[in-house]
Parts: structure tokens; sequence; C-alpha cells
């Protein structure tokens, strides 16, 4: 039976029960010789002695290897006491529980197991056969319609408790009969440890609250300490068996789902979790793939947080590229010794996006990726193409590489290719109405004031650590242009070598804007993973992802994702895409900067992004901070 996330499932009423509500103790425990025989559990080691001093089975073999190790492991005594339990210098004290509540909701356990203190808890499932429930669970059937028709013919009401567990046991029977549930007997006992009897006391009293809200009625184990303690060691051993009744899917619910930290053995640091205050270790190239997609409103810390990545990913051997619209990653770049590459119509920096990849080696296949390319992005230069227009641009794209001399024929690749006044000069040249049309829009770029920037051949090395383009000095409808064109670069590049890589395209939105850029970006997620490159697309719309089809397709390539702050307007789609609680809704409206939700393949949790102070001042793009630094160099 599958339980929806948040359905709440009515524990089977318990079986059997005493008048005085006391728990019974299942016969097991006296068909259960084997235990009682066990010579490590039945002998009497109450009141004070040397843990090292015991013999076991094993001591028995091979007592002189193992009594060393023994002697090391063990604690100097062990005090057992009325209602605690005193190891070397801990006090402990195991509670049992007695008392469920009638309803349970998936992980209605984790008050406990998050409790902000470390607890031993131990639950036991007991497999129970089906046809011994049946009985007693008929037997218990008819005592509650006597006992009801009883009230009845004494012209009483019956007793709604009554009525209520009749109809849960009336339930249970028929979800057993049918073989949709099974039977288990369950128990769950949680050992407190402390350094004194005062924070022992306090400590069980909050444990003792915490259950209570949770409606669990638990009791501290009195004159069984030693017994209770050792149920909860993980000997596989429960010595106290006080148990309950629960069918499968009452059980499924108490599975401590929320204690899955999301901490690797390897990997960067991505924040703590706030659940637990636990750390958030991942390697996103463990993953299905290494993609990971940013979404929060502007400052809540979405540049902060990448920056911090590719800082600690550097210990990893990996290579970053960022294309930084807004020039926040200068610093690091500096910092590093990577590549800063500042695009302007001025800068020595050029990438032509005529030029064959890796020309030495190419391939007939090639050229036709080429035309493929360049049309998208003159689309996205010269607006909507009718399709005479669009026909006519891919004719005077073949003219322009034939007028180089570069055809298929991967020979001709290393030829000097043409630019974009090329491709201009072709569209003049040519007879149609519809040629001189696409000529006029093209001429900004090549004699405008965008003259200049794609004027030259490529002359940018990817070989460094870290490669940041900046398009700060660009107006704003050339960023999405340039943004394309070294995407292209890009590609080509990583292809051609394969190296452990991140790629992060800040302020995506510029891309999303365009169908045609939107759809490479989309096309570079799903194939990164071949190439040994991980995409970190970061973008403060969530609407642009979330609403198009190129985005959505972005969301689902991303193992990784992170979200911020997320404002009102925003929040309902993100939630529906996410699938994200009340709760997590509430939390990522009212997050502070650098809080929020860190989803990792099937896992997600809350997280707080933290720095060092040296790692603080190079993400930092606050300019009062920025100025405050710039006076101390000065100073
Ligand atoms: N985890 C954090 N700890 C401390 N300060 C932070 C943290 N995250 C962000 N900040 C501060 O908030 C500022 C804004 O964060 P950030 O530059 O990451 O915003 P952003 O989400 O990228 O916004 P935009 O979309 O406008 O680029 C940072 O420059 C930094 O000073
Ligand atoms: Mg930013």
């Amino acid at each position: 039976m599958v339980l929806p996330f948040f359905a709440k499932k009515p524990l089977p009423a318990p079986l059997p029960t005493t008048a005085t509500g006391q728990p019974v103790v299942p016969s097991k425990r006296s068909e259960d010789p084997a235990y009682l025989k066990d010579p490590e559990y039945s002998r009497g080691t109450r009141g004070t002695a040397p843990i090292s001093a015991i013999p076991t089975q094993a001591s028995r073999q091979t007592a002189a290897d193992i009594a060393n190790v023994q002697n090391t492991i063990a604690p100097p005594a062990i005090e057992v006491d009325f209602s605690d339990l005193k190891v070397g210098d801990t006090y402990l004290r195991t509670l049992f529980v007695v008392g469920y509540p009638r309803y349970v909701s998936a992980n209605w356990l984790s008050p406990l197991i998050n409790f902000n203190h470390s607890l031993d808890i131990a639950m036991y499932i007991y497999p129970t056969e089906s046809k011994g429930t049946l009985d007693q669970l008929r037997r218990r059937i008819a005592e509650m319609e006597a006992e009801i028709s009883t009230d009845i013919q004494r012209g009483r009401l019956p007793q709604a408790a009554t009525e209520a567990a009749l109809e849960d046991a009336k339930s249970l029977q028929s979800q057993l009969v049918k073989g949709v549930e099974r039977f288990y007997q369950f128990s769950l006992y949680v050992t407190i440890g402390a350094e004194s009897v005062k924070e022992l006391n306090t400590i069980t009293k909050q444990v003792q609250s915490t259950l209570g809200s949770l409606l669990i009625v638990s009791k501290v184990a009195s004159l069984s300490m030693e017994e209770a303690f050792k149920t909860t060691l993980p000997y596989f051993k429960d010595r106290l068996l006080v148990t309950r009744n629960m069918d499968t899917t009452a059980l499924s619910t108490t599975f401590p789902f929320t204690s899955s930290d999301l901490s690797d053995n390897k990997g960067v640091l991505y924040g703590i979790n706030m659940h637990n205050e636990s750390l958030v270790i991942f390697d996103r190239f463990s993953l299905e793939n290494a993609n990971m997609l940013v979404l929060a409103t502007s400052g809540a810390g979405k540049s902060y947080f990448v920056k911090l990545e590719i800082l600690r990913s550097f210990m990893f051997d990996t290579d970053t590229i960022v294309i930084d619209p807004e020039n926040e990653y200068e610093m690091i770049a500096k910092s590093v010794g990577g590549n800063y590459i500042a695009f302007s119509t001025t800068s020595a920096h050029k990438i032509n996006p005529f030029q064959i990849a890796n020309p030495k080696d190419s391939t007939e296949d090639e050229m036709g990726y080429k035309y493929l390319f360049l049309n998208s992005l003159l689309k996205i230069m010269l607006g909507q193409m009718s399709p005479i227009e669009d026909a006519t641009l891919n004719r005077a794209l073949v003219l322009t590489y034939r007028q180089k001399g570069i055809t298929e024929d991967p020979a001709t690749h290393i030829l000097e290719a043409p630019r974009m006044e090329d491709l201009y000069r072709s569209l003049i040249g040519m007879e149609e109405e519809s040629a001189k049309n696409l000529a006029a829009r093209l001429e900004r770029y090549v004699m405008g004031a965008l003259k200049g920037i794609f004027d030259q051949q490529s002359n940018i090395d990817l070989d460094s650590k870290i490669t940041v383009f900046t398009l700060r000095e660009l107006a704003d409808e050339i960023r999405p242009i340039v943004m394309f064109i070294i995407l292209d670069y890009v590609w080509t590049k990583v292809r051609k070598d394969l190296r452990r890589r991140l790629l992060v395209v800040d302020e995506a939105w510029y891309l999303m804007r365009y169908e045609d850029s939107a759809k490479i970006l989309q096309g570079f997620v799903k194939r990164a993973r071949k190439y040994y490159l991980g995409v970190t697309v970061i973008s403060q719309n969530a609407d642009d992802f979330l609403s198009s089809a190129y985005g959505k397709a972005i969301v689902t390539n991303s193992a990784l994702q992170m979200l911020f702050k997320q404002s009102p307007a925003a929040i309902d789609q993100v939630a529906q895409v996410f699938y994200l609680s009340q709760g997590e809704r509430h939390m990522l409206l009212s997050a502070a900067v650098g809080e929020g939700l860190f989803f990792a393949g099937q896992n997600h949790v809350a997280i707080r992004v933290i720095s060092s102070p040296d790692e603080h001042a190079l993400a930092t793009s606050k300019p009062s901070e920025i100025l405050e630094r710039q006076k101390q160099a000065i100073a």
C-alpha cells in the first residue's frame, strides 16, 4: 500500500491490552529460551563490575588475543542504579515507549530523530504470523461488539472510543485477510547520555515532552536500566520486549527519512544542514549528471554560493569556465591566477563565431554543425525570419565559406575562417530582396556601434584553471548574443579534451529570452555528462525556467538544484515543480540571505551557506564591502 506523503494513517488498535493499560509483554519472552540461556545475557552484572572481567563467548575462544582489545575499549566501571546507569563518566538512562498516537503520518518520528542532543534510538520490528493475529483480532472485535450491544441494550450510548477502535480493527482485519497488510510487533527505546545526573534529568524531561508532543507515552525503564541500556546497543537483542502491534503501512511511517544527511565521504562543502546542523558535503560528479540549477530572487545568495563551490572545487582539480554578465567573478579569477576575459568593442579578446573548432582534426560533419549554429545565432541577432529569409541566409552562409575556399572537405577547414563582415558582403552581393533586407539588419553589427566585437579571429584559450568571460561592458541586447557565442566556443573546446570541468552560466535568463539560445543551453545541459562537464545555471527568473519547455528540460537534467529565497509571485510555480511541502514554501518565502533548499538526486535538505572570512572577501559582491576593501588595500 502506498501512503501519500502527508496522509494520516491510523495505527491499528493495540492488541491485547490489560485493564491497567500496562503493556503486555508478549509470550515470546518465555518462548525464547535461547535469549535466556545465552550466558552473556543471563549473567547478573548488577552492581559495580569492571566490564573487562566479563568473559564472552568470543573471549573464551581467543581470550589472549581479545583481552587486550577489551581492556582498551572497556570503561573503567559500570554502575547500575535505580533509574540510571553510569558507564565511565557518562550517565545513561533508557526510556521505553508504551503508548502511541492513534494517527501517524509519514516521518512522524522526525522530531525525535532530529532531537538536539545525541540519543541512541533502537527500533525492533518483529514480523508476526497473520493467523495468530487474526484470531486475536476476531476475539477483540467480538469483545468490542459485545460491549457496544450491551450498552445499547441498557439504553446507554456506546463509548465513542470503542466504536472507533472497532472500526479500525475491522478494517485491519479485512486488510490482513486480503493480504494487503502484514502484521508486526514494534518496540521503540531511547537511551539518553549526559555528563551529570542533573543534566540527565533535564534532557530526559525534554525528550519526554518531545515524545509527548507526538502523543507518544514513554517511561523510564526503572530497575531494568542495564537490560534497557543493552537493548539500545547494536546487539540486536530486545531485552525489554515492550511491543506494540503495527501493520505494514504504519510501520513504514516510522522509517527515519529525515536523517538523510547529505554527507558524502568526499566532495565540497555546500553548507550546513539546517535540520540537524550536520555538514552537507557532496561530490556533484558522483550523481547521474553533474549539472546544477540555482534559482532565487536577486541578492538571495546565488552567485555567492556558486563562487564558494568554485573555490572549493579547486581541491578536486576541477577546471571552471564562467560566463559572467555582471563582472562578479573577477576577484576569484584574479586571486587564483585564472584567465579573465572582458568582452567589449575595444578589448583585445575576440571570438569569431565563424571559426571552425579544431581545424586540424576536423570532420565532414563539422560544417553542418557550423551552419546550424550560425543560423541560430543570426536569428538571435537579426530577429525572427520568414522562411524565404531563412533560405537566403543559409545560401549566404555557404557562399561566404566558399569564398574563403572552405567546403565540407576537412582538408579545407584549416583555411582562415570568414568573419561577420564577409557574410555582410555576401548578402549585399546577392540579388534577392530578402538578402538586402537581411544585410540591412546585419549592418549594425559590422559597421555601427557594435563593430569591433566580431571582426577578428578568436584569440582565447581555455587552458587556465579558471576562465571568466565577463560581459559587463556590453549593451544589454548584445549580451545574449555574446553568451551564445561563448557557449558554442566552450562546447567545441570541451569536446576536444576531456577534463573534469564546471561551466557556470550566471544570469542565464538572458539566454532563456530567445528560443534559439534557450535551446542551445538545454542541449548543453543534456549532453554535458558525456564530456565530464557539470553545467551550473543561475537565474533570478524562476518563471523562465518553469514555464518554458527548454527550461523544464534544464530542471529535469540537473541532478543538483538549489533554491534560495523566492518571491511570492513565483512560489506557486516553484512549489509545484519541486513538489514542495507547505513548510518548505514558507521557508523559501522567508529565507534569509544564504539559506535555502538543496536538492541532490532524490534527497533534499534545508541548508545554510557558510564561508570563511577569506572566502567571503573573494565572494562578496556588496559594493560597501568592496569599497571598504579597496580603501584598506590603498592604506
Ligand atoms: N551565505 C552567505 N553568507 C554571507 N553573506 C552572503 C551569503 N550569501 C550572500 N551573501 C551576501 O549577499 C550578497 C548578495 O549575494 P549574491 O551576489 O550571491 O546575490 P545573487 O543571488 O547572485 O543576486 P543577483 O541575482 O542580483 O546576482 C553577497 O554579495 C554577499 O555579500
Ligand atoms: Mg548574482
